[in-house]
């Protein structure tokens, strides 16, 4: 996609824009205008190749985020239709992502140990929303942009928790896998789908911490694996045998537990970490 929609344009008036992201089903803008800087996402419909089935979901998902960041009490937001599916304006969030901020942690042989500091301001930001009452359901670490002041946690699209109307809904089928908790996996191998939850979030915290401060998965799978075959093994349990330095370490390996009930909420983690 090589041009913003005219609603787009209309609303925002931009002085600059950028796409950032442009894959299947969805697009990302940083733009620019009077205003101030916004995050602009589109989504249209997957259509069916050899490789992939059709999927509606795509276009449906800015509207369903904007929508919830709206009931969240989100300032600056907006969403509607487009030709093609749906969009939505956000604020746009200064910063790096926690996989980039933690980067020089994962060089060979560095001696520097992740921030702890970095750590729990993602556990504020996750623990914000279960305050509210809603689970993430795509916790990862190119989702917590650390800002100067705070640190953001986006990507609201599969987001459960409060009413989402019908007409912008769509049933919740996993996030990506190295994030995803055993008990979702097992839901989505037998059904297809699943129901996101704070502790299915604190799972995928754990995992996006111990990814980008040691470099490694928490569970071992090729890397080439089917998603299935991820699944699988993550539902067998197949956890890798490594732990992040300091006091992250046993509070990583308890949010990683494989019963939910194991894992500490996201206000014992935040507690763990001050
Ligand atoms: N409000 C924002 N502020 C700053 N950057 C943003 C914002 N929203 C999105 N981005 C950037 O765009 C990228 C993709 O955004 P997002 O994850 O919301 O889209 P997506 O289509 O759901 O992608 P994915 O399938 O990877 O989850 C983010 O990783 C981030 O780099
Ligand atoms: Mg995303």
């Amino acid at each position: 996609m090589s041009e913003l929609p005219i609603v787009i344009l209309d609303a925002v008036a931009p002085t600059k824009q950028r796409c950032i992201l442009n894959r299947r089903g969805s697009t990302v803008w940083e733009v620019e205008g009077d205003r101030g800087k916004f995050a602009v996402k589109l989504g249209y419909p997957i259509e069916a190749t050899s490789e992939w089935a059709a999927q509606e979901w795509t276009a449906l998902a800015p509207a369903r985020e904007g929508a919830i960041l709206y009931r969240l009490g989100a300032s600056y937001i907006t969403y509607g239709d487009w030709e093609r599916g749906t969009w939505n304006i956000q604020p746009w969030h200064e910063g790096p992502d926690l996989y980039h901020v933690w980067a020089t942690c994962r060089s060979e042989g560095s001696e520097i140990e992740p921030h702890e500091g970095v750590a729990r301001s993602c556990a504020e930001s996750l623990a914000a929303l279960h305050a509210q009452g809603w689970a993430h359901g795509d916790v990862q670490p190119a989702h917590f942009i650390i800002g100067p002041e705070k640190t953001h946690l986006i990507d609201l699209a599969l987001a459960h928790g409060g009413a989402v109307s019908e007409g912008r809904d769509f049933p919740y089928r996993g996030c990506l896998v190295h994030y995803e908790a055993p008990e979702i996996s097992a839901s989505v191998l037998a059904t297809g789908e699943a129901e996101p939850s704070p502790e299915a979030d604190i799972y995928g915290l754990g995992a996006a911490l111990l990814i980008s401060g040691t470099g490694w998965r928490a569970v071992e799978y090729p890397d080439d694996a089917p998603r299935a075959v991820q699944r699988q093994a993550v539902v067998d349990g197949k956890r890798r045998e490594v732990s992040m330095p300091g006091k992250l370490g046993h509070l990583v390996d308890d949010m990683l537990s494989y019963n939910p009930a194991d894992r500490p909420t996201i206000d014992e983690v935040v507690a763990a970490l001050l």
